[in-house]
Protein backbone atom coordinates (compact mmCIF):
# COMPACT_ATOMS: atom_id res chain seq x y z
CA UNK A 1 0.00 0.00 0.00
CA UNK A 2 0.79 3.63 -0.50
CA UNK A 3 2.03 5.69 2.26
CA UNK A 4 0.12 8.59 1.12
CA UNK A 5 -3.28 9.19 2.31
CA UNK A 6 -6.20 7.83 0.37
CA UNK A 7 -7.83 11.02 -0.08
CA UNK A 8 -4.20 12.56 -2.31
CA UNK A 9 -5.60 9.68 -4.30
CA UNK A 10 -8.15 11.37 -5.91
CA UNK A 11 -8.72 14.95 -8.04
CA UNK A 12 -11.30 16.50 -9.94
CA UNK A 13 -10.30 18.06 -12.54
CA UNK A 14 -12.27 21.00 -14.49
CA UNK A 15 -11.78 22.35 -17.69
CA UNK A 16 -13.29 25.68 -19.90
CA UNK A 17 -10.74 26.94 -21.64
CA UNK A 18 -12.95 26.97 -25.14
CA UNK A 19 -16.12 25.65 -25.79
CA UNK A 20 -16.52 22.40 -23.88
CA UNK A 21 -17.82 22.88 -20.03
CA UNK A 22 -15.76 19.81 -18.87
CA UNK A 23 -15.10 17.85 -15.54
CA UNK A 24 -13.42 14.12 -14.43
CA UNK A 25 -12.63 12.40 -11.71
CA UNK A 26 -9.03 10.71 -11.97
CA UNK A 27 -7.20 8.42 -9.40
CA UNK A 28 -3.95 8.17 -9.22
CA UNK A 29 -2.46 5.05 -10.95
CA UNK A 30 -0.64 1.93 -9.84
CA UNK A 31 3.50 2.82 -9.59
CA UNK A 32 4.53 3.25 -13.18
CA UNK A 33 1.37 4.23 -14.42
CA UNK A 34 -0.54 7.35 -15.45
CA UNK A 35 -4.03 8.26 -13.77
CA UNK A 36 -7.03 6.47 -13.74
CA UNK A 37 -9.81 8.19 -15.53
CA UNK A 38 -12.80 7.54 -12.86
CA UNK A 39 -15.48 10.19 -14.75
CA UNK A 40 -15.02 12.33 -17.65
CA UNK A 41 -18.01 14.31 -18.55
CA UNK A 42 -18.20 16.67 -21.22
CA UNK A 43 -20.31 19.29 -22.38
CA UNK A 44 -20.04 20.36 -26.43
CA UNK A 45 -21.65 24.05 -26.89
CA UNK A 46 -21.52 23.33 -31.05
CA UNK A 47 -24.97 23.88 -30.95
CA UNK A 48 -24.74 26.85 -29.79
CA UNK A 49 -21.99 28.41 -31.92
CA UNK A 50 -22.42 26.10 -35.14
CA UNK A 51 -24.87 29.33 -36.63
CA UNK A 52 -21.82 31.54 -36.50
CA UNK A 53 -19.52 28.98 -37.75
CA UNK A 54 -16.76 29.59 -35.10
CA UNK A 55 -16.59 29.91 -31.33
CA UNK A 56 -18.17 33.04 -29.67
CA UNK A 57 -16.65 33.80 -26.78
CA UNK A 58 -19.48 35.70 -24.95
CA UNK A 59 -22.03 32.74 -25.36
CA UNK A 60 -19.13 30.10 -24.56
CA UNK A 61 -18.60 31.91 -21.14
CA UNK A 62 -22.19 31.97 -20.48
CA UNK A 63 -23.05 28.57 -20.86
CA UNK A 64 -19.86 27.66 -19.23
CA UNK A 65 -21.55 29.71 -15.96
CA UNK A 66 -24.87 27.74 -16.38
CA UNK A 67 -23.51 24.39 -16.92
CA UNK A 68 -20.26 23.90 -14.71
CA UNK A 69 -21.95 22.92 -11.48
CA UNK A 70 -24.05 20.23 -13.55
CA UNK A 71 -21.44 19.19 -15.26
CA UNK A 72 -19.38 18.68 -11.87
CA UNK A 73 -22.05 17.11 -10.31
CA UNK A 74 -22.30 14.59 -13.11
CA UNK A 75 -18.45 13.76 -12.81
CA UNK A 76 -19.08 12.93 -9.42
CA UNK A 77 -21.91 10.75 -10.09
CA UNK A 78 -20.27 8.80 -12.59
CA UNK A 79 -16.74 8.29 -10.45
CA UNK A 80 -19.46 6.99 -7.73
CA UNK A 81 -17.84 9.02 -4.79
CA UNK A 82 -18.65 12.92 -3.40
CA UNK A 83 -16.90 15.95 -2.64
CA UNK A 84 -15.75 15.08 0.71
CA UNK A 85 -13.39 12.15 -0.94
CA UNK A 86 -11.36 14.40 -2.92
CA UNK A 87 -7.98 14.99 -2.50
CA UNK A 88 -7.57 18.62 -4.86
CA UNK A 89 -9.19 20.25 -7.39
CA UNK A 90 -7.62 20.99 -10.95
CA UNK A 91 -8.22 23.33 -13.30
CA UNK A 92 -7.38 24.35 -16.89
CA UNK A 93 -6.46 28.45 -16.14
CA UNK A 94 -4.44 28.70 -19.26
CA UNK A 95 -4.55 29.66 -21.90
CA UNK A 96 -7.93 29.90 -24.09
CA UNK A 97 -10.54 32.67 -24.14
CA UNK A 98 -10.35 34.79 -20.99
CA UNK A 99 -14.03 34.82 -20.14
CA UNK A 100 -14.39 30.95 -20.66
CA UNK A 101 -11.63 30.27 -17.99
CA UNK A 102 -12.28 32.39 -15.46
CA UNK A 103 -15.89 30.51 -15.29
CA UNK A 104 -13.70 27.08 -14.69
CA UNK A 105 -11.05 28.71 -11.85
CA UNK A 106 -13.60 30.50 -10.02
CA UNK A 107 -15.60 27.28 -9.12
CA UNK A 108 -12.43 25.20 -9.09
CA UNK A 109 -11.25 27.78 -6.59
CA UNK A 110 -14.59 28.01 -4.55
CA UNK A 111 -14.63 24.27 -4.49
CA UNK A 112 -11.07 23.98 -3.10
CA UNK A 113 -11.83 26.26 -0.56
CA UNK A 114 -15.01 25.57 0.83
CA UNK A 115 -13.66 21.36 0.80
CA UNK A 116 -10.42 23.21 2.26
CA UNK A 117 -8.19 21.07 -0.50
CA UNK A 118 -5.32 22.00 -2.41
CA UNK A 119 -6.34 24.28 -5.64
CA UNK A 120 -3.88 24.03 -8.59
CA UNK A 121 -3.81 25.48 -12.35
CA UNK A 122 -3.15 23.76 -15.32
CA UNK A 123 -1.68 24.52 -18.42
CA UNK A 124 -4.15 22.97 -21.03
CA UNK A 125 -1.76 22.69 -24.10
CA UNK A 126 0.74 20.80 -21.43
CA UNK A 127 -2.03 18.54 -19.99
CA UNK A 128 -2.89 17.62 -24.40
CA UNK A 129 0.24 15.85 -23.55
CA UNK A 130 -0.36 13.85 -21.07
CA UNK A 131 -3.26 12.76 -22.02
CA UNK A 132 -1.38 9.84 -23.93
CA UNK A 133 -0.86 8.88 -20.28
CA UNK A 134 -3.95 8.20 -19.00
CA UNK A 135 -5.19 4.59 -17.96
CA UNK A 136 -1.46 3.35 -19.10
CA UNK A 137 1.90 2.68 -17.86
CA UNK A 138 3.98 5.64 -17.85
CA UNK A 139 6.25 6.27 -20.83
CA UNK A 140 10.15 6.47 -21.10
CA UNK A 141 11.72 10.05 -21.19
CA UNK A 142 13.08 12.32 -22.64
CA UNK A 143 10.14 12.31 -24.96
CA UNK A 144 9.16 14.31 -28.20
CA UNK A 145 5.37 16.12 -28.05
CA UNK A 146 3.47 17.11 -30.50
CA UNK A 147 0.15 19.08 -29.27
CA UNK A 148 -2.10 19.82 -32.58
CA UNK A 149 -5.63 21.89 -31.64
CA UNK A 150 -7.62 24.81 -32.37
CA UNK A 151 -5.39 26.82 -31.02
CA UNK A 152 -1.85 25.40 -30.66
CA UNK A 153 0.23 23.45 -33.28
CA UNK A 154 3.56 23.05 -31.33
CA UNK A 155 6.59 20.65 -30.83
CA UNK A 156 8.45 19.87 -27.70
CA UNK A 157 11.05 18.69 -26.25
CA UNK A 158 10.01 16.64 -22.53
CA UNK A 159 12.73 15.46 -20.21
CA UNK A 160 9.73 14.48 -17.78
CA UNK A 161 6.06 14.54 -17.81
CA UNK A 162 6.09 17.69 -16.07
CA UNK A 163 9.01 19.91 -17.75
CA UNK A 164 9.07 20.77 -21.70
CA UNK A 165 11.07 22.91 -24.03
CA UNK A 166 9.11 24.26 -27.13
CA UNK A 167 11.12 23.68 -30.64
CA UNK A 168 8.67 25.03 -32.68
CA UNK A 169 5.04 26.03 -33.41
CA UNK A 170 2.92 27.91 -35.91
CA UNK A 171 3.80 31.16 -37.12
CA UNK A 172 0.27 31.83 -38.28
CA UNK A 173 -2.86 29.65 -38.14
CA UNK A 174 -3.11 26.45 -36.03
CA UNK A 175 -4.14 22.86 -38.29
CA UNK A 176 -7.43 22.78 -36.37
CA UNK A 177 -8.31 26.37 -37.18
CA UNK A 178 -7.22 25.93 -40.47
CA UNK A 179 -8.96 22.92 -40.79
CA UNK A 180 -12.35 24.75 -39.46
CA UNK A 181 -11.57 27.40 -42.07
CA UNK A 182 -11.04 25.37 -45.17
CA UNK A 183 -14.39 23.29 -44.00
CA UNK A 184 -16.15 27.02 -44.15
CA UNK A 185 -14.73 27.29 -47.56
CA UNK A 186 -15.93 23.72 -48.46
CA UNK A 187 -19.43 24.55 -47.72
CA UNK A 188 -19.30 21.97 -44.36
CA UNK A 189 -21.35 22.37 -40.89
CA UNK A 190 -19.53 23.44 -37.78
CA UNK A 191 -17.58 21.86 -36.29
CA UNK A 192 -15.44 22.20 -39.36
CA UNK A 193 -12.40 19.51 -38.43
CA UNK A 194 -14.45 16.21 -38.07
CA UNK A 195 -16.91 17.41 -40.87
CA UNK A 196 -13.45 17.95 -43.45
CA UNK A 197 -11.98 14.64 -42.10
CA UNK A 198 -14.82 12.66 -42.95
CA UNK A 199 -15.62 13.93 -46.24
CA UNK A 200 -12.08 13.67 -47.06
CA UNK A 201 -12.01 10.07 -46.36
CA UNK A 202 -14.46 9.75 -49.28
CA UNK A 203 -12.10 11.82 -52.17
CA UNK A 204 -9.18 10.71 -54.17
CA UNK A 205 -6.50 13.30 -53.27
CA UNK A 206 -4.77 12.60 -57.36
CA UNK A 207 -8.02 13.13 -58.50
CA UNK A 208 -8.23 17.45 -57.57
CA UNK A 209 -7.53 19.68 -60.10
CA UNK A 210 -5.16 21.32 -57.22
CA UNK A 211 -1.95 19.93 -55.33
CA UNK A 212 -1.93 22.19 -52.24
CA UNK A 213 1.19 23.24 -50.81
CA UNK A 214 3.02 21.91 -47.59
CA UNK A 215 4.97 25.07 -46.22
CA UNK A 216 8.48 24.14 -45.48
CA UNK A 217 9.66 27.65 -43.90
CA UNK A 218 13.69 26.73 -44.43
CA UNK A 219 15.29 23.31 -44.48
CA UNK A 220 15.61 23.23 -41.03
CA UNK A 221 12.28 25.17 -39.80
CA UNK A 222 10.47 23.34 -36.84
CA UNK A 223 8.03 25.68 -37.22
CA UNK A 224 4.67 25.60 -39.25
CA UNK A 225 2.28 27.49 -41.45
CA UNK A 226 -1.34 27.13 -42.69
CA UNK A 227 -2.38 30.26 -43.81
CA UNK A 228 -1.53 29.94 -47.57
CA UNK A 229 -3.12 26.14 -47.58
CA UNK A 230 -6.26 27.71 -46.83
CA UNK A 231 -5.62 30.56 -49.15
CA UNK A 232 -5.18 28.03 -51.99
CA UNK A 233 -8.47 25.85 -51.01
CA UNK A 234 -10.41 29.49 -51.29
CA UNK A 235 -8.72 29.92 -54.75
CA UNK A 236 -9.85 26.63 -55.60
CA UNK A 237 -13.09 26.40 -54.86
CA UNK A 238 -13.89 30.42 -55.61
CA UNK A 239 -11.37 30.61 -58.52
CA UNK A 240 -8.07 32.43 -58.44
CA UNK A 241 -9.41 36.98 -58.39
CA UNK A 242 -8.14 38.56 -61.31
CA UNK A 243 -5.82 40.95 -61.81
CA UNK A 244 -6.69 44.65 -62.17
CA UNK A 245 -8.45 45.64 -64.95
CA UNK A 246 -9.28 41.91 -65.63
CA UNK A 247 -12.21 40.01 -65.83
CA UNK A 248 -13.12 37.86 -62.95
CA UNK A 249 -12.88 33.92 -64.18
CA UNK A 250 -15.86 32.47 -63.21
CA UNK A 251 -15.42 29.67 -59.62
CA UNK A 252 -15.03 26.32 -61.00
CA UNK A 253 -18.16 24.16 -60.42
CA UNK A 254 -17.66 22.09 -57.89
CA UNK A 255 -20.19 19.03 -57.13
CA UNK A 256 -19.73 16.15 -54.49
CA UNK A 257 -17.12 14.29 -55.85
CA UNK A 258 -14.73 17.26 -56.97
CA UNK A 259 -15.68 18.75 -53.45
CA UNK A 260 -14.48 15.30 -51.76
CA UNK A 261 -11.57 15.10 -53.76
CA UNK A 262 -10.37 18.91 -53.05
CA UNK A 263 -10.87 17.70 -48.88
CA UNK A 264 -8.61 14.94 -49.65
CA UNK A 265 -6.33 16.82 -50.81
CA UNK A 266 -6.76 19.85 -48.02
CA UNK A 267 -6.16 16.69 -45.66
CA UNK A 268 -2.91 15.36 -47.64
CA UNK A 269 -1.33 18.62 -47.32
CA UNK A 270 -2.14 19.79 -44.17
CA UNK A 271 -1.39 16.29 -41.95
CA UNK A 272 1.90 16.30 -44.53
CA UNK A 273 3.08 19.35 -43.03
CA UNK A 274 2.45 18.40 -39.07
CA UNK A 275 4.16 14.83 -40.13
CA UNK A 276 7.68 16.51 -42.11
CA UNK A 277 8.09 18.87 -39.41
CA UNK A 278 7.58 16.21 -36.86
CA UNK A 279 9.76 14.12 -38.87
CA UNK A 280 12.88 16.66 -38.86
CA UNK A 281 12.16 17.35 -35.03
CA UNK A 282 12.97 13.24 -34.67
CA UNK A 283 16.09 13.25 -36.72
CA UNK A 284 17.39 16.38 -34.41
CA UNK A 285 16.42 14.23 -31.18
CA UNK A 286 17.25 10.74 -31.81
CA UNK A 287 17.43 10.25 -27.80
CA UNK A 288 13.83 10.56 -27.34
CA UNK A 289 11.96 7.18 -28.13
CA UNK A 290 8.50 8.46 -26.74
CA UNK A 291 6.52 10.09 -29.00
CA UNK A 292 3.50 12.45 -26.89
CA UNK A 293 0.41 13.58 -28.94
CA UNK A 294 -2.52 15.44 -28.46
CA UNK A 295 -4.91 18.03 -29.27
CA UNK A 296 -8.00 18.29 -31.43
CA UNK A 297 -6.31 17.30 -34.72
CA UNK A 298 -5.01 13.81 -32.92
CA UNK A 299 -8.27 12.73 -34.05
CA UNK A 300 -7.92 13.22 -37.17
CA UNK A 301 -8.08 9.71 -38.84
CA UNK A 302 -4.85 10.58 -41.25
CA UNK A 303 -3.08 12.01 -38.52
CA UNK A 304 -3.83 9.07 -36.39
CA UNK A 305 -2.60 6.08 -38.88
CA UNK A 306 0.24 8.33 -40.06
CA UNK A 307 1.72 8.62 -36.58
CA UNK A 308 0.70 4.77 -36.10
CA UNK A 309 3.25 4.26 -39.31
CA UNK A 310 5.75 6.63 -38.22
CA UNK A 311 5.70 5.45 -34.86
CA UNK A 312 6.32 1.78 -36.33
CA UNK A 313 9.01 2.27 -39.01
CA UNK A 314 11.08 4.03 -35.98
CA UNK A 315 10.18 2.23 -33.26
CA UNK A 316 8.72 4.39 -30.80
CA UNK A 317 5.64 4.45 -28.51
CA UNK A 318 3.52 6.48 -30.15
CA UNK A 319 1.25 7.58 -27.27
CA UNK A 320 -1.81 8.43 -29.45
CA UNK A 321 -5.00 9.95 -26.66
CA UNK A 322 -7.59 7.54 -26.86
CA UNK A 323 -10.83 9.22 -28.58
CA UNK A 324 -12.24 10.72 -25.92
CA UNK A 325 -8.74 12.44 -24.81
CA UNK A 326 -7.88 14.46 -27.83
CA UNK A 327 -10.66 16.60 -27.96
CA UNK A 328 -10.82 19.04 -24.74
CA UNK A 329 -11.62 17.55 -21.69
CA UNK A 330 -10.59 17.13 -17.65
CA UNK A 331 -9.34 13.66 -17.29
CA UNK A 332 -5.66 15.53 -19.24
CA UNK A 333 -5.63 18.15 -16.43
CA UNK A 334 -7.04 16.02 -13.40
CA UNK A 335 -4.49 13.38 -14.39
CA UNK A 336 -1.29 15.73 -15.43
CA UNK A 337 -2.55 17.56 -11.68
CA UNK A 338 -1.36 14.31 -9.59
CA UNK A 339 1.97 14.30 -11.09
CA UNK A 340 2.49 18.82 -10.29
CA UNK A 341 1.11 18.23 -6.91
CA UNK A 342 3.50 15.13 -5.91
CA UNK A 343 6.40 17.23 -7.53
CA UNK A 344 5.38 20.24 -4.97
CA UNK A 345 4.03 18.08 -1.97
CA UNK A 346 0.24 18.62 -2.38
CA UNK A 347 0.62 22.53 -1.59
CA UNK A 348 -2.15 25.19 -2.89
CA UNK A 349 -2.19 27.52 -5.36
CA UNK A 350 -2.92 30.76 -4.03
CA UNK A 351 -6.44 31.75 -4.29
CA UNK A 352 -5.01 34.97 -6.25
CA UNK A 353 -4.28 32.01 -8.74
CA UNK A 354 -6.27 33.66 -12.19
CA UNK A 355 -6.50 32.26 -15.53
CA UNK A 356 -4.28 33.83 -18.47
CA UNK A 357 -5.04 33.74 -21.91
CA UNK A 358 -1.45 32.69 -23.09
CA UNK A 359 0.98 30.49 -22.11
CA UNK A 360 4.51 30.47 -22.59
CA UNK A 361 4.39 26.98 -23.07
O1 LIG B 1 -8.05 20.43 -28.51
P1 LIG B 1 -9.32 21.01 -29.02
O2 LIG B 1 -10.61 20.35 -28.56
O3 LIG B 1 -9.44 22.53 -28.65
C1 LIG B 1 -8.34 23.39 -28.59
O4 LIG B 1 -7.57 23.30 -27.60
O5 LIG B 1 -8.18 24.13 -29.60
O6 LIG B 1 -9.24 21.01 -30.62
C2 LIG B 1 -10.30 21.45 -31.41
C3 LIG B 1 -9.83 21.44 -32.84
C4 LIG B 1 -10.86 22.10 -33.79
O7 LIG B 1 -10.18 22.99 -34.64
C5 LIG B 1 -11.42 20.90 -34.54
O8 LIG B 1 -11.89 21.21 -35.83
C6 LIG B 1 -10.21 20.00 -34.61
O9 LIG B 1 -9.64 20.10 -33.32
N1 LIG B 1 -10.59 18.60 -34.90
C7 LIG B 1 -10.21 17.94 -36.03
C8 LIG B 1 -10.81 16.66 -35.97
N2 LIG B 1 -11.53 16.58 -34.79
C9 LIG B 1 -11.37 17.79 -34.17
N3 LIG B 1 -9.44 18.33 -37.06
C10 LIG B 1 -9.23 17.43 -38.05
N4 LIG B 1 -9.77 16.19 -38.05
C11 LIG B 1 -10.56 15.76 -37.04
N5 LIG B 1 -11.09 14.54 -37.04
ZN1 LIG C 1 -7.33 21.89 -26.39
Amino acid sequence: MSAIPAKRDLVLGIETSCDETAAAVVRRGEPGFGASVLSNIIASQNDLHAEYKGVVPEIASRAHAERILPIVRAALTQSGLSLKDLGAVAVGNKPGLIGSLLVGVAAAKALAWSLRIPVIGVDHVRAHLYAGCLDAPLPAFPALGLVVSGGHTSLYHCPSLTRATRLGGTIDDAAGEAYDKAATILGLPFPGGPNLDRLAQRGDASHAPVRFPISRLGRDSLDFSFSGLKTAVLYAVRGVPSRPGEPQPPPPDLDDRARADLAAAFQKAAIGAVTLKLGRALDRHPECRTLLVGGGVTANSLLRSELTRMGAERGLDVRLPKMAYCLDNAAMIAGLAHHLLDARGWTTDPLTMTAEPTTAF
